[in-house]
């Protein structure tokens, strides 16, 4: 059986480690040589001011300081730069479901502030929050009911912890390697990224980490799905058994890849967390409200004992995210597990809201399932013409196109990837790589078809430049 470049981070490490170190798990990074080009080629007068004046003024991190460059606007599914030209954008951070700036919810925002509400106190409520926290309610499933905001997706997810433990009286947690869960402390410790733990010293204690079931990459060189589920389960199992004490298991329902596991997946770890008394935490700070073609991902397997919710939470306009339980875990009022200082915002309530309304009333949920279809059909015409394509994943309008040198081996085209990347932006296609050689796509949820052809054609013409047939 023939194991393929399976360890990402070895054969990254690898590969670049020779003058600098290069991690590209979580996205493309500002430190190559075809970044420079880049900048080279396309900033320069006032863009290039901007570009420089940030770059003295903010700290550089590799994901986002020096920036890639400088944006005017966003609009819809575009955002546009300091010389007006405007890119599709696959990419915004996963905030933009309802669009960049939707005219809706910039409305209901301003109309919030007229009325004199935003930011609200702690110890007292206001009208958006509570309808917020009751339309959640009403649209995730499975009896979730029981809400609580804070400003960021890192911080909800550690409310989730945080209460987990509460509930089991346990501590550890099982998560899994190369996922993201923000950037807070135990956020981080519970991601399975080196990148954000790296030379900081002992992470939270109790953090453990397992494979997600990866259908076309997996260690063990299984074909067969079942085979992989089965080998994931076990290791699950066999922490529980051993490391007795577990509080949660969290994931996101699909992996940013994204590989999508089987609904039998799902189920089979929520009954190990039956059987060992730990909750299963779902993490949709990027595919609820209709990324994956349902309103939450969720739907397409279990419903989580905690659903953490963030990005498109805030309308795309305001930092806003939370999680939802279900009443039975309601169990800690003499402590506290979530106390921001924004929890009840009125106004990024009111953004919620208003986004929320926007993607049931115009059914982006359906429009990402449908188009979602659509763009896979077209993106396997492209695959059968493209040797470089070796595999398409997702669902609904969250895909990955996972790049070889040589479908046999499974080789990551990295420098490929990049090199793409930068063509489609020249062309007005913009997008993030992950794990260095996945093309990600995740537009805007008004997209059309009309759309999405324009950018699939600039994809197709982006790889066609950069053939290579093995
Ligand atoms: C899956 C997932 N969870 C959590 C987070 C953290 O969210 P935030 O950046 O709002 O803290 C992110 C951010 O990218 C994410 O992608």
């Amino acid at each position: 059986m023939e194991i393929t470049n399976y360890d990402l981070h070895e054969y990254i490490m690898q590969n670049h480690t020779k003058e600098k170190r290069i991690v590209r798990e979580q996205g493309d990074v500002n430190t190559t040589p075809e970044r420079q080009k880049y900048w080279d080629e396309n900033l320069s007068g006032q863009a290039l001011e901007i570009f420089n004046a940030d770059k003295k003024y903010f700290l550089h991190q590799s994901l986002s300081t020096p920036v890639l460059n400088v944006l005017s606007g966003a609009q819809g599914i575009y955002i546009q730069d300091l010389d007006g030209n405007k890119y599709i954008d696959m990419h915004g951070n996963g905030v933009h479901n309802a669009g960049f700036n939707n005219p809706e919810v910039i409305q209901a925002v301003k109309k919030q502030m007229d009325a004199n509400m935003t930011f609200c106190p702690r110890r007292y409520t206001n009208i958006p929050a509570v309808n917020l926290a009751r339309k959640l309610a009403e649209i995730t499933p499975g009896g979730l009911c029981k809400s609580l905001f804070c400003p960021g997706g890192s911080e909800a997810i550690e409310m989730a912890v945080t209460l987990a433990k509460q509930v089991t009286g346990h501590f550890k947690t099982i998560s899994f390697w190369d996922s993201f869960h923000g950037a807070g402390f135990a956020a981080a410790s519970i991601g399975g990224e080196e990148h954000f733990k790296g030379g900081a010293g002992p992470m939270m204690p109790g953090a453990m980490h397992v494979e997600f079931p990866n259908y076309y990459r997996n260690p063990w060189g299984f074909t067969k799905d079942e085979d992989v589920d089965a080998e994931c389960l076990r290791q699950i199992e066999l922490i529980l058994k051993r490391e007795p004490g577990v509080a949660a298991i969290i994931g996101e329902p699909i992996s940013a890849a994204p590989a999508v596991p089987g609904k039998r997946y799902w189920q089979g770890v929520k009954e190990l967390c039956e059987k060992y008394g730990a909750l299963l935490i779902f993490d949709e700070v990027i595919e609820g409200f209709g990324r994956t073609g349902k309103m939450f991902a969720c739907e397409h397997f279990i419903t989580p004992d905690i659903l953490v919710l963030g990005k498109s939470l805030g309308g795309g306009i305001v930092p806003f995210a939370g999680m939802i339980t279900l009443s039975r875990y309601d169990v800690c009022p003499d402590r506290s597990v979530g106390h921001y200082t924004h929890e009840k915002n009125a106004l990024c309530a009111a953004a919620a809201l208003a986004e929320i309304e926007y993607i049931l009333k115009n059914n982006l949920h359906e429009n990402a399932a449908n188009l979602g279809h659509y763009m896979m059909r077209r993106l396997k015409a492209m695959q059968a013409e493209h040797p470089l394509i070796c595999n398409i994943s997702g669902t609904g309008l969250h895909i990955g196109i996972d790049l070889v040198t040589d479908r046999k081996t499974k080789e990551r085209a990295i420098d490929e990837a990049e090199i793409i990347m930068y063509k489609c932006m020249q062309k007005g296609l913009a997008f993030k790589t992950i794990e260095g050689n996945i093309i990600t796509l995740r537009p805007a949820l008004v997209i059309t078809k009309e759309e999405i052809d324009h950018a699939l054609d600039i994809l197709d013409e982006a790889i066609r430049d950069r053939r290579s047939d093995k």
